[in-house]
């Protein structure tokens, strides 16, 4: 018994040892033992504003303060509360980066945690990351900002959904990048956007992308706004389903059709 039970264990050794390289989770690391903090719970809550260590570059702007918005927006300069998405780009002008901008309700299930980093290990697997995707840019991360919705409930939830999405705030000083991760999507809609209680389904869905507070720099993740975007944990620019990477520096959208002010993917059918 106790012999086969060791010849059992070394087996499995050496099966491990055959495939050093499991598949790199989706989402990087978080949490309280990461040193990330957590945002209120609040309705439509958001961070303090946070200043930034390091000046990040969003559309040839520099900013230099971000806030972590509870309703999936990761925002610079000023908050969003606002809880039902409108497509992009914002006749306002707002600068922010959605991951999933929608009624999240952090008081009902889930928590949303952020911190800015220049931890070397984190870095290296970021750098590893945006040069297995961009080969022609050379990049070295130097500083990366990390929010993550973590089982996070909609508005006027009477079900258990949770949605688990995260976004990555990465520079290298001159070139930046934001990556998009998402884990688990559940739920597309708040009841007060229209969506069914039940199910978090229905009325006006969630929508992902970034508006670069200019008219014609923008993008919107295809499936935003409709139902499709439930479907986001299987679509990728990058080869990695539920990974969607951009360089934000200057304009630039690699891997999926540029959009141009009047063919905006709210527009369109993604079924
Ligand atoms: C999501 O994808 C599945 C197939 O992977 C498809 O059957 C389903 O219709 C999609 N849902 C929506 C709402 O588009």
């Amino acid at each position: 018994m106790k012999s086969s039970f060791v010849f059992f264990f070394l087996m499995s050794e050496i099966v491990t040892n055959i495939h050093p390289t499991p598949q790199a989770p989706l989402l990087y690391p978080y949490g309280l033992d990461q040193g990330d903090r957590k945002n209120p719970k609040l309705d439509d809550g958001t961070s303090k504003r946070l200043p930034l260590s390091v000046p990040f570059t969003f559309y040839g702007k520099e900013y230099r303060t971000l806030y972590v918005n509870n309703n999936g927006v990761i925002s610079f300069d000023t908050q969003v509360k606002q809880y039902t998405p409108d497509p992009f780009p914002l006749a306002d002008g707002r600068a922010f980066v959605a991951p999933y901008w929608g009624d999240v309700h952090n008081v009902l299930g889930g928590e949303i945690y952020y911190r800015q980093t220049t931890d070397p290990e984190l870095l290296q697997l970021i750098t590893h990351n945006i040069n297995q995707y961009f080969p022609a840019i050379p990049f070295t991360a130097t500083w990366a900002f990390v929010a993550t919705w973590d089982h996070v409930a909609y508005y006027d939830s009477k079900s258990n959904k949770g949605n688990t999405f995260q976004a990555a705030l990465t520079t290298s000083t001159d070139t930046s990048f934001v990556i998009l991760n998402y884990k688990d999507i559940q739920w597309t809609t708040g009841v007060a956007s229209g969506g069914d209680p039940k199910t978090g389904l229905g009325g006006t869905p969630a929508h992902a992308g970034f508006n670069s507070g200019d008219e014609t720099n923008y993008y919107n993740i295809p499936g935003s706004r409709t139902e499709a975007v439930i479907n986001i944990t299987k679509t990728s620019n990058v080869n990695v389903p539920g990974r969607w990477v951009f360089q934000v520096d200057d304009f630039k959208v690699t891997g999926v059709p540029t959009e141009t002010p009047n063919s905006a993917a709210d527009k369109r059918c993604w079924l």
